[in-house]
């Protein structure tokens, strides 16, 4: 067996041990990438801030994982307030005693209104901007402050997207953000390595549901298109993004800093 074995905890729960002992905090944590995060964290051992909004996703998701044993919070988090999002550090530190993972990862997408440069409402700009780029900055600013003060090292894994990468997209707002996230990473990596705080962005690509997916004006389209592009011949999940992300926090990625991962099927080398 290998050290990956997986294992009953006095408790009942299942897990590999990876994170025993460490508390992480995840935004956008309700849905998708987040909460599937959020679970394989807690099976690691970790305890996790389940943060974002809505709040009934956010509290459903930190309550099936309590039921299974894991230790969580729901913390509603409007990333886009600084206030919150340092009020949600502070309570994830009253709550389990420290912090050693955070993972910026909420997101919005405006598909129909952000596309169309020449002629983009400033307003659609900076919604998406407040939400996808200022919510990752404030989630890091507040986590560093904390993992500064601990003084015992930590980990940030911030969420990019393979749009950082192209000028495919037709959403400019999302694009240029997510290419700001690349950057905050490397930012992070270089400026807090001597205080033992990793950092690095995952670039997903293109998952069968997208941030806002109800609102996508074409989704059956899209899918076929997509899969048309993606060597692996299907759309991502959230549970294909999550083991990367948990492994980007655990030790066995101990060396791993400023980089950035793309799990996209193979769909931005072709
Ligand atoms: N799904 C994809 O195809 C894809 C591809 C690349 C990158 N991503 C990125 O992955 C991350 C997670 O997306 P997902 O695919 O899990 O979609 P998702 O919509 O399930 O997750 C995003 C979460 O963020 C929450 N949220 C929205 N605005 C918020 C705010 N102001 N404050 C706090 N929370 C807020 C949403 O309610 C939702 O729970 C996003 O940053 C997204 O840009 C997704």
């Amino acid at each position: 067996m290998g050290e990956w074995e997986y294992r009953w905890t006095k408790e009942g729960q299942v897990t590999n041990g990876k994170l025993e002992g460490k508390v992480a905090l995840i935004t956008g944590a309700g849905s998708g990438i987040g909460a599937a995060t959020a679970r394989l964290m807690a099976q690691a051992g970790a305890a996790v801030a389940i943060t974002g909004i809505p709040d009934d996703g956010v509290i459903s998701v930190a309550a099936e994982i309590t039921a299974s044993g894991g230790s969580a919070i729901a913390i509603p988090t409007d990333v886009s307030d600084p206030d919150q999002v340092e009020a949600a550090v502070s309570q994830t530190v009253e709550t389990f005693g420290h912090l050693d993972i955070a993972v910026p990862n909420a997101g919005i997408q405006m598909h129909s209104e952000d596309r169309n440069l020449h002629e983009l409402p400033e307003a659609v700009w900076d919604r998406t901007h407040d939400v996808n780029y200022k919510g990752q900055f404030f989630t890091c600013k507040y986590a560093l402050a904390q993992m500064v003060k601990q003084g015992t090292g930590g980990v940030v894994i911030l969420t990019a997207s393979i749009t950082a990468l192209r000028g495919t997209t037709p959403n400019v707002a999302y694009a240029t953000g997510k290419a700001g996230i690349v950057n905050l990473a490397r930012h992070i990596a270089v400026h807090y390595g001597a205080q033992g705080i990793r950092a690095n962005s995952i670039s997903p690509g293109a998952l069968e549901r997208t941030p806002d997916f109800d609102l996508h004006p074409n989704p059956v389209g899209r899918r076929a298109e997509m899969v048309a592009k993606i060597p692996l011949g299907r759309l991502g999940t959230p549970e294909d993004i999550a083991p990367f992300i948990t492994f980007l926090a655990t030790g066995d990625a101990s060396f791993a800093t400023g980089a950035n991962f793309v799990i996209d099927g193979g769909m931005t080398v072709i």
